[in-house]
C-alpha cells in the first residue's frame, strides 16, 4: 500500500500530461496516512504548495488545520490531496481538460486507500467528483454513491475572507468525524443524498 502511494507520487512527480506540467514548480501529490478513514479532496496547489510540493500548506492549509484540530484529529491520520496535482497559474480554476487528464490519479489514490469517507472542499471538487454545484447549498450533507460514501464542505480557503465560515468548517468537520466514528461502531449513518452513476 505504502509503496503503490509512492509509486503514485512519482509519476505525479515526472507528469507531463497536462499543460499545467509547464508552469509549475514543483507537482503537489497527495500526502498523508496509507490507511486515511478520511480522505481530504481540494482544488489545486496554490503558491505555497506549488513552492514545497506539499498540499494545504498555506493558509489554506492552516484553515483545515485549524479545523481538524477543533475535531480532535491529527493531521497525520488523514490523507490530504487535490483535483489537480499542479499549481494553475494565477490560481485560476482549473479547466475540464487539466481535470479529467489528472483524474486518473485521484481514482488511484482512492482504490489504494480506500477511505471510509471523501470528504469534498469546495465546489472545484464537488463538480469534478460529483458533477455538483451549490456547495454552501449542500454542505454538511452525506453522500453515496457506488457504496463510497463522500461528505460535502467548503474550501478551507472560503473562510479566510469570511470569518462567519470558520466556525461552519469547523462544525462540519466535527459532524464528519462523528460520522466515522459511527461508521466504526458498527451504526447506520444518515445518507443525505443518494446519487446514481
Ligand atoms: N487550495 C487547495 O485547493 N489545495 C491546496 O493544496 C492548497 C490550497
Ligand atoms: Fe499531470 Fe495532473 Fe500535473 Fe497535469 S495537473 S501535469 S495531469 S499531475
Amino acid at each position: 500500500m505504502e509503496q503503490e502511494l509512492e509509486s503514485i507520487k512519482q509519476n505525479v512527480i515526472n507528469c507531463t500530461k497536462c499543460d499545467l506540467c509547464k508552469t509549475r514548480t514543483n507537482s503537489v501529490p497527495g500526502k498523508g496516512n496509507s490507511q486515511a478513514e478520511v480522505m481530504f479532496v481540494g482544488e489545486a496547489p496554490g503558491r505555497n504548495e506549488d513552492k514545497s510540493g506539499e498540499p494545504f500548506v498555506g493558509i489554506a492549509g492552516q484553515k483545515l488545520s485549524i479545523a481538524l484540530d477543533e475535531a480532535g484529529v491529527s493531521r497525520e491520520s488523514v490523507y490530504i490531496t487535490n483535483i489537480v496535482k499542479c499549481r494553475p497559474p494565477q490560481n485560476r480554476v482549473p479547466n475540464t481538460d487539466e481535470r479529467n487528464t489528472c483524474q486518473e490519479y485521484l481514482k488511484q489514490e482512492i482504490s489504494i486507500i480506500k477511505p471510509k469517507i471523501i470528504c469534498v472542499l469546495g465546489n472545484t471538487a464537488f463538480s469534478s467528483i460529483l458533477g455538483g454545484s451549490e456547495i454552501t447549498k449542500f454542505r454538511g450533507k452525506i453522500v453515496r454513491r457506488d457504496n463510497q460514501l463522500y461528505f460535502l464542505t467548503i474550501h478551507p480557503a472560503a473562510t479566510i475572507y469570511n470569518q462567519g465560515l470558520i466556525d461552519v468548517l469547523k462544525n462540519d468537520i466535527v459532524k464528519l468525524f462523528e460520522n466515522i466514528r459511527e461508521l466504526k461502531n458498527g451504526k447506520e449513518i444518515k445518507i443525505d443524498i443518494e446519487y446514481d452513476s
